[in-house]
């Protein structure tokens, strides 16, 4: 595993705004699939305080453009790349995903994915960058598993129904044999490593 947390810094964002962080296990299955082959443009759908898109940016000397609705997370994610280094590697757009994704892969080759935004929203992503990326391009997903609930075929509660029938909707898109090889770990809430093929 390289290094790919540059700077203490990056580490008191972590203890500050964790909830918003991927998980220390998911991000070390990211970023091993992020360096199994050179990149050179990444797009992060989810950025919150900007700890995944630094180190995706660091371990993979790649450009990686992340796509946030939240301006002031955005504020706290534009001053830690700038303390790190790393605001040249890294282009922050601001809005909802479901408008900026479809504009930014018109305009960029992308040969990374890692889609961590809106839970419910998975499959619009998937659908929305899939007839722009190569065979070989690698979808990092996160939360897949949400809170346990979309394995199996429960009915799952109220209140998470909109995004565990979403996200079941994704997983059976992305273990498509016809087009993804995927492969699924059970850490953090669930990730899901996905070459197109
Ligand atoms: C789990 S956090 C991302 C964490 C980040 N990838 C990391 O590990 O450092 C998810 C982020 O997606 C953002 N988000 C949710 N829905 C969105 C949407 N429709 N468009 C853009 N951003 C969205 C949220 O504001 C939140 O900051």
């Amino acid at each position: 595993m390289p290094e790919f947390v540059p700077d203490a810094r990056a580490e008191a964002l972590r203890e500050k705004y964790g909830f918003d962080i991927i998980p220390r296990d998911g991000l070390e299955v990211l970023i091993e699939a992020a360096v199994a082959a050179p990149r050179k443009r990444i797009l992060e759908i989810g950025t919150s305080v900007g700890y995944s898109a630094l180190c995706l940016a660091t371990a993979t000397g790649a450009h990686v453009d992340t796509v946030e609705r939240d301006e002031s997370k955005l504020d706290v994610a534009k001053k830690l790349w700038a303390d790190c280094g790393a605001s040249n590697s890294i282009t922050a757009h601001l809005g909802d995903a479901e408008r900026v994704v479809p504009e930014l892969v018109k305009r960029h080759k992308y040969d990374f994915v890692f889609i961590d935004a809106a839970k419910s929203k998975y499959c619009g992503y998937l659908d929305a960058i899939y007839d722009f990326i190569d065979t070989g391009t690698v979808i990092v997903a996160d939360d897949v598993n949400f809170l346990g609930l979309v394995k199996g075929g429960e009915y799952p509660p109220h209140k998470h129904r909109t995004i565990v029938t979403g996200m079941r909707r994704f997983v059976r898109a992305i273990t498509d044999a016809s087009r993804f090889e995927c492969t699924m770990s059970d850490v953090g809430g669930g990730i899901a490593v996905c070459t197109k093929i």
